[in-house]
């Protein structure tokens, strides 16, 4: 080797994971629904509880928080304090206010601030208890509200959930939306679980003052990857600093901002649309 080369080794190629045998546990959930993203902090878990809600005004809608090491539903929906209990060897799931019930790791830890360090398996074990020991009954829809990224979680409920009825996808506006909606995309394709379509949150902000939108994250990143990969889109949010707020009162927006509740009656309008454009 001359000198001043550096040999880098080629990694490994990765494996195909395949869909392994699935949970006869899981039963009686007519629409089983995962919200995912391919990067952190883009408002799953406020299209997750806000989703819920609004499908909960028709349907009978349970809510799972599939991130182990940083559960927020239960907080979301005002449910933080709550203790779950146990009927006939089933978990019961604690019931909020908004029609939807939750289960969360959250409701397991002996502070909020706990921090969970689990490995892959342990975190595996738990989302297996979310689905399988939890008294659901008979639901229409079962949100999952995904930890960031493509981990061990979703994989959990890709190989468990004897059908997942899709995948959607949240991003924000700007142009690595693209690339964030391909890593979850790939996901599903992967996983062979449809995609049922892209969220664009975070889509401009309305100055509370003057009216005027500005489009802080720029704007249309989740509707162009939608079309470029051939996806529904599902509808836009607005960045609207109320949700935080809300969020952190435990008070979800579709339930008391009349622009969030437009826009989640939208994107379940048209969620609906996909799914039934799905059976055909
Ligand atoms: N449309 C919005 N307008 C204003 N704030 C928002 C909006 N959507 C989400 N947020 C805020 O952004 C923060 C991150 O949102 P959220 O927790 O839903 O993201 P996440 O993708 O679930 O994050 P993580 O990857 O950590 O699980 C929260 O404080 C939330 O209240
Ligand atoms: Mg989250």
């Amino acid at each position: 080797m001359p000198s001043g080369t550096i040999k880098v080794n080629k990694p490994p190629p990765q494996p195909i994971i395949g869909p392994p045998p699935k949970s006869t546990k899981y039963k009686g959930v007519k629409h089983t629904i995962m919200v995912m993203s391919g990067k952190g902090g883009v408002g799953k878990s406020t299209v997750s509880v806000n989703l819920s809600v609004t499908l909960a005004k028709k349907y009978k809608v349970g809510l799972i928080d599939a991130d182990i090491n940083g559960p927020d539903d239960p907080k979301m929906l005002g449910v933080s304090d709550a203790e779950i209990t146990a009927k006939d060897n089933q978990i019961i799931p604690v019931s909020s206010k908004y029609g939807v019930d939750v289960i969360s790791m959250a409701f397991l830890l002996p502070t909020e601030d706990t921090a969970v360090i689990w490995r892959g398996a342990l975190r595996h074990k738990a989302i297996q208890q979310f689905l399988e020991e939890v008294a659901w009954g008979e639901r229409d829809f079962i949100i999952l509200d995904m930890p960031p990224g493509t981990g061990d979680e979703g994989l959990t409920v890709a190989q468990l959930v004897p059908e997942v009825e899709g995948v959607i996808i949240v991003v924000t506006p700007q142009d690595v939306a693209l690339l964030d909606a391909k890593k979850a995309i790939n996901f599903a394709k992967q996983m062979e679980i449809p995609v049922l379509g892209i969220v664009e949150n975070m889509s401009g902000f309305v100055c509370p003052h003057c009216g005027e939108t500005v489009d802080i994250f720029k704007r249309g990143g989740g509707e162009e990857a939608a079309k470029k990969y051939g996806v529904p889109f599902l509808g836009r949010i607005p960045l609207i600093p109320e949700v935080v707020a809300n969020s952190d009162d435990g008070i979800p927006s579709a339930s008391s901002n009349e622009i969030v509740a437009k826009a989640f009656d939208g994107i379940t309008e048209k969620l609906i649309e996909a799914i039934g454009k799905k059976k055909k």
